[in-house]
């Protein structure tokens, strides 16, 4: 693959996989086409301007946009999203938006120019939860929250995509992701931040032992890199951490990380349909050859530390649109 399109490259994971990209292939050319929301920062790519990189602002809902930024790539790769399920709660209208009419673009700009690859990167939270054991990718979609409905619509319309006209489809379904660049609107970040400026964390009361399991965000990548390269068309792959940890455990963690104690925790109204447990099988993408590579506790205490050396990169956040946010989240409640 000499040329690809990223889509969302300016958020927390799309970032990662256009820094891994260029660092893995010296050949590639990568074009980031990013809306630049709330959740899209130049700041993500600042390392990446190498002459093999290019940006392109642009909405994937815009059909002409996004099918003019494909014109001869290789294959595209689908990060762009909206994601805070706390977020789709207050509103779903841009999820629906981006997450299904944007990948109908997508699928229909690629069908219209024969792109070789087309690679969606979904979640977990499509399945929905789950109490004992862990979902294959052959269990149905059971999506519970406005965002994981909408993730899933775009997976649907993907693959019936594929099915009609043969567009080549691959999608990557990841767990809780975690790492360097996380808007502070998600657990970790928030709680992190929030713990470096002597502030509480809001853990959701009722949630205190639901379960996420964490996957390093460079082993994201690389883990939609080999769905990209070796996956089969038309097929799912999981992308698992392997790292089950129950929300009050990864607090726990967090406050130790930062020096403070439980008196740090201030329980908060839980999240509405809050889904208990995510757990997924990735063997089907091991057979592939992928393997995570990251440590739970050095992952956990890299990303606290790069927290508290790039102050310049998440004070600005905390200060501008998400401070409303916060307070329509946490406070009006
Ligand atoms: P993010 O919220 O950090 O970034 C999303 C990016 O998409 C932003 O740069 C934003 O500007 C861009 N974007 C949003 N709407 C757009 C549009 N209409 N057109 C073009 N760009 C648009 O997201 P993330 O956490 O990096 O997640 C990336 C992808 O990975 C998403 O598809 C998400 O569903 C999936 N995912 C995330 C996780 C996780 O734990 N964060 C886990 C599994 C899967
Ligand atoms: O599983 C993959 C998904 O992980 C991605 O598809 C989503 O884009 C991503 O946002 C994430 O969803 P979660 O809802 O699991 O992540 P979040 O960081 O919002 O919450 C993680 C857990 O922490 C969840 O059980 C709710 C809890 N929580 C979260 C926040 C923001 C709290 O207790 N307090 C909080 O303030």
């Amino acid at each position: 693959m000499k040329k690809i399109v990223v889509t969302g490259g300016a958020g927390f994971i799309g970032s990662a996989f256009i820094r891994h990209q260029l660092k893995t292939y010296p050949e590639i050319h990568v074009v980031n086409f990013d809306k630049l929301t709330y959740a899209g920062n130049l700041d993500n790519v600042k390392e990446c301007d190498l002459g093999r990189y290019t940006f392109v602002q642009g909405d994937i809902a815009d059909r002409g946009a996004i099918q003019s930024a494909m014109e001869g790539c290789d294959a595209i790769v689908n990060f762009a999203a909206d994601t805070h399920v706390d977020r789709s709660i207050m509103g779903a209208t841009d999820f629906i938006s981006t997450n299904c009419t944007g990948v109908y673009n997508i699928c229909e700009a690629a069908r219209e120019l024969k792109t070789q690859r087309v690679l969606l990167v979904s979640t977990d939270e499509v399945y929905g939860s789950i109490r004992e054991g862990s979902f294959k990718e052959t269990d149905p979609p059971q999506p519970r929250n406005p965002y994981s409905a909408s993730k899933a619509g775009g997976e649907l319309i993907a693959l019936a995509h594929f099915e009609t006209f043969g567009t080549p489809i691959v999608i990557t379904r990841g767990s809780n992701t975690y790492g360097p660049y996380q808007y502070p609107e998600k657990v970790m970040p928030l709680f992190i931040t929030n713990l470096i400026d002597g502030e509480q964390v809001p853990l959701y009361q009722g949630g205190e032992h639901n379960v996420r399991d964490w996957l390093w965000v460079y082993d994201h990548a690389s883990g939609i890199d080999t769905a990209l390269r070796k996956g089969e068309l038309g097929q799912i792959y999981n992308v698992a951490g392997g790292n089950e940890r129950e929300n009050i455990v990864l607090t726990h963690k967090l406050l130790s990380g930062c020096g403070r104690d439980e008196s740090f925790i201030r329980l908060v109204k839980d999240r509405p349909g809050h889904d208990f447990r995510y757990s997924i099988d990735a063997s089907k993408l091991r057979g592939l050859g992928w393997t995570p590579t990251m440590d739970w506790d050095q992952g956990v205490s890299e990303t606290v530390d790069w927290y508290k050396n790039n102050e310049w990169w998440w004070r600005k956040i905390k200060s501008g649109e998400f401070l409303e946010y916060y307070r329509k989240q946490y406070e009006e409640r």
